[in-house]
């Protein structure tokens, strides 16, 4: 039987033993979560910054790395235009992630390409958006990542990567 940590650290510290925090490339394998970012993304804070916040994607670069700090998560950030880009960027992470928090942006609407690529990941799979897509325009409820995601937050704004990174945690804490 495999004990969870979160179970063993208070037998290991009733039995006397220091238990050191997880470094910062914790997840149980050692490998990074890979959060990749698609397009128009790179424009965060100066794009429709009513719609989608004043925050800049180096803002969302910089919380995603304290969550990662607090959390004893390593952290690989990425972001692209192209989607040719983002699905090569998703098949590095089936190597060498722990887990993907993925913003596909406009893709996750229109790519079979990149949910074929996510569906090839054994891996948890977090897929944000910033704003609520299905309060949007009709063409934005189709999520072709979605339908291949472990699970999806929407309309949390930038805090939703924070609480994918969370997220991330707990399954792998569990796992
Ligand atoms: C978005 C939602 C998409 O529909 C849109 O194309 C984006 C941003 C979001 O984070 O809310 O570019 O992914």
């Amino acid at each position: 039987m495999r004990l969870a940590r979160r179970h063993l650290l208070p037998i290991l510290a009733l039995a006397g033993f220091t238990v050191p925090h997880r470094s910062s490339a914790a997840a149980p394998s050692g490998k990074p979560v890979y959060i990749l970012n698609g397009p128009n993304l790179d424009l965060l804070g100066k794009r429709q910054p009513d719609l989608y916040g004043r925050d800049s994607l180096q803002d969302v670069e910089r919380l995603c790395r304290e969550t990662g700090n607090r959390l004893g998560l390593g952290i690989e950030f990425r972001q692209t235009n192209s989607e040719g880009g983002l699905v090569d960027h998703v098949h590095e992470a089936r190597e060498k992630a722990a887990a993907i928090v993925i913003n596909p942006a406009a893709y996750a609407h229109t790519s079979v390409a990149l949910q074929d690529a996510l569906h090839a990941c054994e891996l948890p799979i977090i897929e944000v958006h910033l704003t609520n897509t299905f309060k949007r325009e009709a063409y934005r409820h189709t999520d072709y990542a979605a339908q291949v995601a472990t699970a999806q937050i929407n309309g949390c704004g930038t805090n939703g990567y924070r609480l994918a990174l969370e997220q991330v945690h707990h399954l792998l804490d569990k796992a």
